[in-house]
């Protein structure tokens, strides 16, 4: 009984804790920090390199967004949405699965004797003069404040980029599909976040999201709440390490104030 009240009390405490540190919105959730611009979404692949003796492939995201939707690998080349758990073989790449669909020495480079070390580029790989080009000369994409500092959702709905929402059916277009959610927070005092459908659908795959990520009847999502979301659930498996960071309050709570 005692030990019973001791962590109701301590969960108590956390409720306060949490009440206190969290509103009005600023610097409560410990997030971790974030990498320079060039980095954000950079993920780090070695579950079998180093072990092989080569060095561990570092895959950019922002390099390869700019021409091809999240659809294309994470829907249809199946990468996984979290880091490490693709399981992939050279031999699958040579067969034309995963990093292979393009990089057949046709879309994109091959795998050849020299070009093994374009890939496993080993972690002090420095892709910023290319970044720098993104922002500046080449592509002049709109800026963001956050993350890759691009504001890819304006740079996508100019056209300044139009990445491939299919690989295989050039023809096929993302299913109209505008429906904006308000998702009231549990907590009366904090500003809901919005989703809107339409600025996700040019880059996702419904079956990206529904339903194993979210329910597709509103609010019925279980648990949906920022300490899950701070987990990497739900919104949190992307807006973590690719789009935009969580760190960004006010884009999916418009009405808090800006950190
Ligand atoms: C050209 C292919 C490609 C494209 C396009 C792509 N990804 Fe990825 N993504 C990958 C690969 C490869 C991984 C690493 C998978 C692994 O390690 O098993 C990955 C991993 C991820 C992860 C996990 C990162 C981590 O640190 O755990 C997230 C989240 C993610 N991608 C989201 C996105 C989003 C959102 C988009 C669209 C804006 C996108 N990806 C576009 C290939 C791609
Ligand atoms: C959907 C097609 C596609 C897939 C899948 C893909 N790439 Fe690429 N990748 C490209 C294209 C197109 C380019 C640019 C053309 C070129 O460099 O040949 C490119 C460029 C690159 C570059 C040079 C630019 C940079 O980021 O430094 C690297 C390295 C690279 N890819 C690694 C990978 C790895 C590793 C994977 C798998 C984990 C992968 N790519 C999966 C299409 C793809
Ligand atoms: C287009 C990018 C790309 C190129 C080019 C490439 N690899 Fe890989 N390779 C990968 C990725 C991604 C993995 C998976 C990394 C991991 O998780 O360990 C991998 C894994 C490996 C592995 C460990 C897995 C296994 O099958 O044993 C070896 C060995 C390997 N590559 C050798 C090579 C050699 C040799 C070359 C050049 C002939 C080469 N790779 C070129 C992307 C590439
Ligand atoms: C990035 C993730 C994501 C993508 C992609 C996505 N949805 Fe959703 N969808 C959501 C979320 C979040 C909710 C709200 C869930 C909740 O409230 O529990 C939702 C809710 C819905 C609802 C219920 C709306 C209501 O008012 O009750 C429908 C219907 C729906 N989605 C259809 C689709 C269709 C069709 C597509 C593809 C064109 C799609 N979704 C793509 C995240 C997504
Ligand atoms: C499967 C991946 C994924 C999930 C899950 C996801 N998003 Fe996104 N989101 C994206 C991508 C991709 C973009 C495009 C811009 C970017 O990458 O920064 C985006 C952009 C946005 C934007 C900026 C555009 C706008 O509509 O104002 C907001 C806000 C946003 N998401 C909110 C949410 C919320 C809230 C959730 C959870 C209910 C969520 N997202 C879940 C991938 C995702
Ligand atoms: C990618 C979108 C997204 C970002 C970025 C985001 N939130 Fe949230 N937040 C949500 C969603 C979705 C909910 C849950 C709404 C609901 O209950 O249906 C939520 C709920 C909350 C809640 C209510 C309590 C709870 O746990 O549900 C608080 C407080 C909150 N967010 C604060 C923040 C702060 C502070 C930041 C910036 C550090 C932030 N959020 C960034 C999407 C986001």
């Amino acid at each position: 009984m005692g030990k019973i009240l001791t962590k109701s009390a301590q969960g108590l405490l956390s409720l306060l804790v949490v009440f206190i540190t969290v509103f009005p919105c600023a610097a409560y959730f410990n997030l971790p920090p974030l990498p320079t611009a060039d980095k954000y979404g950079d993920v780090v692949m070695d579950q079998k390199a180093t072990a092989q003796g080569q060095k561990a492939v570092v895959f950019s995201h922002w390099s390869h967004r700019v021409r091809f939707s999240c659809r294309v690998c994470h829907f249809e080349l199946d990468f996984a949405f979290v880091a490490g758990q693709s399981d992939i073989n050279e031999e699958d790449i040579l067969d034309g699965d995963f990093c292979g669909a393009c990089h057949d020495g046709s879309q994109a480079f091959g795998v050849t004797k020299q070009n093994c070390v374009k890939c496993h580029t080993g972690n002090d790989i420095d892709r910023s003069k290319q970044f720098a080009q993104l922002q500046d000369k080449l592509w002049k994409l709109p800026q963001g404040q956050y993350g890759n500092r691009i504001n890819w959702t304006l740079a996508q709905q100019r056209g300044l980029i139009k990445p491939k929402y299919s690989m295989f059916r050039p023809e096929e277009k993302p299913l109209a599909f505008a429906k904006a959610l308000v998702l009231e927070a549990e907590w009366s005092w904090v500003s809901p976040a919005v989703f809107n459908h339409d600025t996700h659908t040019p880059w996702l795959d419904c079956a990206n999201c529904h339903p194993s990520i979210f329910n597709i009847k509103k609010k019925t999502t279980k648990h949906f709440r920022m300490e899950y979301i701070l987990e990497k659930k739900f919104c949190g498996v992307c807006h973590f390490a690719v789009s935009l960071p969580i760190d960004d309050c006010s884009a999916c709570h418009p009405d808090m104030r800006k950190r």
